[in-house]
């Protein structure tokens, strides 16, 4: 996990653990998961086998979106911790040969950050400049079509005679990237963070920032793809400008001047392998952009054949893609692809593991987590609480399932956890751990293989074949073959030696078949272990 000359980064080949803060571990029974919890279960991650975690937002903030709407980039929440926690945290993980990457939130601050305060003050404020303000139009109306990301406008009159931007909620301001002062305060806000160890940022909306100078209206959408658009507009002035590359050039080049080079993750809500690589750059921008159209495709082989593929192609040389299957907005995988069914979710963690560049596993998904159906009443996610049919984020946010004992391992007996537990209580860690047959038991093997077979692999990648449901593909010296159906399938011949198979039974059913659903890791004949290519 060391810097490389020959352009080899640790997260390369690295596997990085999505953990929702609020919901993972309550060390002081308020029912919020927080840093002294991911401290006292580190050993866990370490057992599992990940190499870094991404944090959910920490730092200090309202809460109308759970701490994307920051109100102080350098501080920690105090529902979650102290800076000395997080410290403790990034020094005790570091001693177990984790990274701690934090969500960073550039796109737009909260209304309570006190830019934003000073801004509302009046239009002569010093850092008005800091947010996207617009006069109303001669009509008096809004300055333009947008709509926010719950289908409302995204204007919002303020009585300093303006309206003021916010993609997401009122409580949400966008800031201004046209003002170099908010290029500058990031710096600092990178350095601050870098300086502490932080070994890099997952960045949220990043194929925000930057709006169309002209404030120009959104065209019409003529496509169901939720990453062209939504609300019947296309995404072309209030995000994907041309200009936010520039920042992450600058970034990249604040990320590089460390050792070891600090990671720049990117939310980058982008629909097609192209438009997903520009944010690579020439390799000089971000080093991992989110993979949604991967992330958001059916379970079909043909189809996640080909976006990897195409994905692979696109990257510049040297950067690598990121793969995942759920994430805090998206919900769970073992849902959305699996509809909970056993043999699928193994089946999705194989595909996950095997993958070349950069693998995201979301809390929960070692031991197939699904979405929890959390009542109205319960819900706390006040960004699509009154949508009609919308997005019930919720579902994918709940408490990590820890054990069987009153609080579930995740707070003390007696205490209500912030949002409810499955009910029926589902499968636990307890449960799971020293099971041999177990979906996390598969998935440490899973990532253990990764480890010393496939390393450091970027775009050591073929696909073999897709037929019938079967996918076969070479990753560095394995080769893996998938079933993607309710029926048995003959093991293509391009299979060698079976080092580990999805089956919770451990072995294919008869030799040269492979089970419904089930997925088996080779070695490719002729190629030696422990290889580890680029
Ligand atoms: C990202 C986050 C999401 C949040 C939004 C606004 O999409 O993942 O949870 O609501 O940005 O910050």
């Amino acid at each position: 996990m060391t810097e490389n000359a020959d352009g080899r980064r640790w997260w390369h080949g690295a596997v990085i653990y999505q953990l929702y803060v609020r919901s993972w571990r309550d060390s002081n029974d308020d029912g919020y998961g927080d840093l002294r919890g991911i401290i006292e279960r580190l050993d866990y991650l370490s057992w599992l086998g990940v190499d870094a975690v991404w944090l959910s937002p920490t730092m200090p903030s309202p809460d109308d979106d759970w701490g994307y709407d920051v109100s102080d980039y350098t501080g920690v929440h105090p529902d979650l911790g102290t800076l000395a926690d997080l410290d403790e945290l990034i020094d005790q993980a570091d001693q177990r040969g984790m990274r701690v990457l934090l969500d960073l939130v550039p796109n737009h601050t909260s209304s309570a950050h006190p830019w934003f305060t000073d801004a509302a003050s009046g239009r002569e404020a010093e850092h008005r400049r800091y947010y996207v303000w617009a006069d109303p139009r001669p009509d008096g109306g809004r300055p333009n079509n947008w709509l926010d990301f719950t289908g409302r406008p995204a204007w919002q009159w303020h009585d300093s005679g303006q309206y003021y931007l916010h993609n997401f909620l009122p409580g949400q301001p966008d800031l201004n990237w046209w003002e170099p002062a908010v290029h500058q305060e990031f710096a600092r806000i990178l350095e601050f963070w870098f300086e502490r160890g932080v070994a890099g940022f997952r960045i949220d909306v990043a194929n925000g920032l930057y709006k169309d100078a002209e404030l120009r209206d959104n065209p019409p959408l003529d496509s169901d793809n939720p990453l062209e658009g939504v609300f019947g507009m296309r995404f072309v002035y209030n995000s994907n400008r041309p200009e936010t590359h520039g920042v992450y050039r600058d970034w990249r080049k604040i990320a590089e001047s460390y050792s070891p080079e600090r990671l720049l993750l990117g939310e980058t809500w982008v629909p097609d392998a192209q438009r997903l690589a520009a944010y690579y750059g020439d390799n000089d921008e971000l080093q991992l952009g989110f993979n949604f159209p991967f992330a958001l495709a059916d379970l079909d082989p043909a189809r996640l054949a080909a976006i990897v593929e195409q994905t692979l192609a696109a990257l510049p040389s040297g950067a690598g893609p990121v793969w995942m299957g759920s994430n805090h907005d998206l919900g769970r995988f073992p849902s959305r692809w699996c509809g909970g069914d056993e043999r699928k979710i193994r089946l999705a963690l194989l595909v996950l593991a095997t993958l070349p560049g950069t693998t995201v596993l979301y809390y929960g998904d070692e031991i197939g987590m699904t979405d929890v159906d959390v009542p109205p009443a319960l819900r706390r996610d006040h960004a699509t609480l009154d949508l009609e049919g919308g997005a019930d984020r919720d579902r994918a946010r709940t408490p990590m399932p820890w054990d069987g004992s009153a609080g579930s391992g995740f707070t003390g007996p007696g205490v209500t956890p912030w949002l409810p537990m499955a009910d029926p209580p589902g499968t636990t860690v307890a449960d799971q751990r020293d099971k041999p047959e177990s979906t996390l038991s598969l998935c440490r093997r899973l990532l253990a293989l990764r480890r010393t077979e496939l390393g450091r692999g970027l775009a050591d990648f073929e696909n073999l074949a897709v037929t019938e449901g079967v996918w076969t593909y070479r990753t560095g010296p394995l080769v893996v073959a998938a079933n993607f159906t309710d029926r048995p399938a003959d093991m293509p011949a391009e299979a060698g030696e079976v080092l580990l198979t999805t089956s919770a039974e451990q072995a294919p059913p008869s030799p040269g078949v492979l089970g419904p659903w089930e997925g088996v890791v080779t070695r490719r004949s002729g190629s030696a272990a422990g290889h580890d290519q680029l």
